[in-house]
């Protein structure tokens, strides 16, 4: 049998795409190769949303080329947002590509291995109305009880440092009757929590035909209605569309998590209105209120961006302040990175990279004293864990997530899937660790 492997960078939207890569390839008869060394065909699914993420390609794609001049008939396809914003220059860059495609243009990979192959590099790419979900292919997930179910693809917001407007295209909401069934029957294959996924949640539903017509709030509520899905999260939702309607369907559905990744990108206004985000430090204070309100016991984490161009100390000192303000429970930090073709990438005032690396360290520093003394507020409390596998630095030990989707390593007899009740005795920025507690 043939064997492939699939690499995958970036997102969780990335990581679903690579499920339905893998499904289609299994359907098309090829088998899993547990390293990129043992494949016959070789998939690399690339992220291109910082430059970090290509230096890692580049040195994945130098590995691919070894392999491929000692084994010509191995093939390389690269697929994902990098390939999607080079197109045909891939080919000239990276000569050892057979095969490219777009988020948008899974499926082509699939027709390219069916089809008669002529040896020349070739390539499937769009974001127009040519693209299609990937949740249209057969998939295959990482652990049966888990599914990311995706709701829409594409970005209608004009961020200016963004680049996922370029590769992915503008919003396209799938219709909410297919999300539900799909939904059912991961239900009834066993899935207990699922993760909806697009590049702006909640304003899902504003492109479909009127007739068709459904909001976010309204597509949370029908997904709870969906029977044995314990658990209901989302990623990732943009503070100017957070509307009130979101905040009462989030506290009053059952299986909906109280956690919200919500982006602030800046503290300051000044920055957030160069970034176009439309929203100012008040606005997005004022919904964290809103929602610290309305749904008792709230997580939420965000994204922050330093050095974004012209950002000043004193910009840099209000998103020090944010942290503090807004009580994140945790937040991914970036460099600012330019991107082609964006907006920001040539604004002038580009910040230098030993100011960049100076702000991120005192930012990481001060999220992870924030994200401590909230996580050392659980001791002594009892958590409800869903329980994912082994701990991975000590395997007598389980690992697993609370519903505010803080990692959870415990003691107990549990296995993979369950739900378990775990009194937490110790914590750290990222971490709580505790002990299952029976009823008898
Ligand atoms: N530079 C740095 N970080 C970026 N992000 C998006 N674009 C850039 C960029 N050009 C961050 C944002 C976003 C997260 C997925 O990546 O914080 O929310
Ligand atoms: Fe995900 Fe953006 Fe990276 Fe694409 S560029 S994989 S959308 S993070």
């Amino acid at each position: 049998m043939r064997r492939y492997h699939v690499t995958t960078f970036g997102c969780q939207m990335n990581a679903h795409d690579s499920e339905r890569i893998k499904g289609m390839l299994e359907e098309l008869g090829l088998g899993e190769a547990p390293t990129l060394e043992e494949a016959d065909v070789m998939v690399i699914n690339t992220c291109t949303i910082r430059e970090k993420a290509e230096l890692r390609l580049a040195a994945h794609l130098g590995l691919a080329k070894a392999l491929k001049d000692a084994d010509p008939g191995r093939l390389l396809a690269v697929g994902g947002c990098f390939a999607e914003v080079q197109r045909g220059r891939l080919f000239e860059q990276f000569p050892q590509v057979d095969f490219a495609f777009g988020p948008g243009s899974i499926a082509g990979l699939g027709e390219w291995l069916a089809s008669e192959r002529n040896g020349a590099p070739s390539g499937r790419f769009g974001t127009g109305e040519e693209r299609r979900f990937a949740a249209e292919l057969p998939g295959r997930r990482e652990r049966p009880f888990q599914a990311w179910v995706q709701i829409s693809m594409g970005c209608n917001s004009v961020c200016s440092y963004c680049i996922v407007p370029t590769v992915r295209g503008k919003q396209m909401s799938r219709p909410a009757g297919e999300i539900v069934a799909e939904i059912g029957r991961l239900a009834k294959d066993g899935v207990r929590e699922i993760t909806l996924l697009g590049q702006n949640v909640n304003s899902y539903g504003r492109d479909l035909p009127a007739g068709e017509r459904l909001g976010f709030a309204e597509l949370l509520r029908a997904c709870d209605r969906v029977d044995a899905i314990e658990r209901i999260r989302f990623t990732s939702p943009h503070p100017k569309d957070f509307r009130s309607e979101v905040i009462t369907a989030m506290a009053e559905c059952e299986a909906v998590c109280e956690h919200a990744h919500l982006p602030a990108q800046s503290g300051s206004s000044r920055i957030l209105r160069a970034m176009r985000r439309t929203y100012d430090r008040e606005r997005f204070l004022a919904l964290v209120a809103e929602m610290r309100s309305s749904i008792p016991d709230l997580a939420i984490t965000t994204d922050l961006i330093v050095g974004f161009p012209g950002e000043t100390d004193e910009d840099f000192e209000q998103t020090l302040s944010l942290v503090e303000e807004a009580q994140f429970d945790g937040a991914y930090t970036f460099v600012y990175s330019p991107r082609y073709e964006t907006e920001a990438a040539s604004l002038p005032d580009q910040v230098p990279e030993e100011l960049k690396r100076e702000r991120i360290e005192r930012l990481i520093e001060l999220v992870q004293t924030t994200a401590n003394a909230r996580n050392e507020r659980r001791i002594g409390g009892i958590e409800q864990v869903l329980v994912e596998g082994p701990s991975r630095t000590d395997a007598a030990l389980m690992r697993g997530r609370t519903r505010r989707n803080t990692t959870v390593v415990l003691a107990g007899k549990v296995t993979p899937g369950a739900l378990a009740n775990v009194r937490i005795e110790a914590a750290t920025s990222t971490t709580l660790r505790g002990t299952q507690v029976v009823v008898t």
